[in-house]
């Protein structure tokens, strides 16, 4: 039985002090719940060693949005995973759509930032996902496949345990139009026989796979119903307390 997970992809929001005001009221409205899931908050760069003291033994894990495959140098504007670490994050996304698109991330790239996360003790969070030019085209799963092989390219089974797979569809992100449960169910189906073919069956039945894209507190049950859907990274209903505590406690 694989362990569900719900993540919160902050994205580009909240200052030092928004960032403290958020953590404080999740924390506070988490205790003494039974939840049945593992919660993961990815705040921006700027507030994550002040999470990470706010977060220290409590159920709430720290993960960032990204980070640089260099150990250090001259790459002005980039965070290192061991940066990242020191920071207290315990996870790491990686090959958000935002950064395929808008930062022209390719599947090589976040080959490498993947393979220097685990290096470095961080488990990744690998975001996947077809455009709705893609899907319309009827070449998702060919979308997914390349993304899926390319991203995961000379990672042992081993890794493969610390890594999250998040499928968000880009078409869904943000958009408030979420995939229906059947739509998901069968990516998260279809990546899930990928990886037993690349790995093995052992490998895919523990391989946690999050769905993303306008997930809600009032959609997210019936998705995480879905038999190959183990948890959701949320966006923008993980930026209010109340709305990300409802889909956590939907679980
Ligand atoms: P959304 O974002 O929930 O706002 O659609 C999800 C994500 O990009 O991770």
């Amino acid at each position: 039985m694989r362990r569900k997970v719900i993540a919160g992809n902050w994205k580009m929001n909240n200052d030092l002090s928004q960032s403290k005001d958020l953590i404080t009221k999740l924390i506070n409205g988490l205790s003494g719940q039974q939840i049945h899931c593992d919660v993961i908050i990815c705040p921006p760069f700027t507030s994550l060693s002040e999470a990470a003291t706010l977060v220290k033994d409590t159920t709430v894990k720290l993960g960032a949005q990204n980070m640089y495959f260099e150990e250090n140098g001259a790459f002005t504007g980039e965070i290192s995973a061991s940066m990242l670490k020191s920071a207290g994050c315990e996870y790491v996304i990686l090959g958000h759509s935002e950064r395929r698109t808008i930062f022209g991330e390719s599947d090589e790239l976040i080959n490498k930032k993947i393979k220097k996360a685990l290096q470095s003790g961080l488990k990744p969070i690998f975001c996947v996902g077809e455009t709705l030019q893609e899907r319309e085209a009827e070449i998702t799963s060919k979308i997914i496949e390349r993304q899926v092989v390319e991203g995961l390219k000379e990672i042992s089974a081993t890794d493969l345990n610390n890594i999250i797979l998040a499928y968000e569809p880009v078409w869904a992100i943000g958009t408030g139009k979420t995939a229906t449960p059947a739509q998901a169910e069968e990516v998260h189906l279809f990546i899930r026989n990928l990886i037993a073919k690349i790995y093995t069956k052992n490998a895919a039945e523990k391989l946690v796979i999050q769905y993303g894209g306008s997930v809600k507190a009032d959609n997210a049950a019936e998705l995480l119903s879905q038999k190959d859907i183990d948890g959701a990274l949320v966006g923008g209903a993980c930026l209010k307390a109340d709305s990300f505590m409802a889909i956590i406690k939907s679980v």
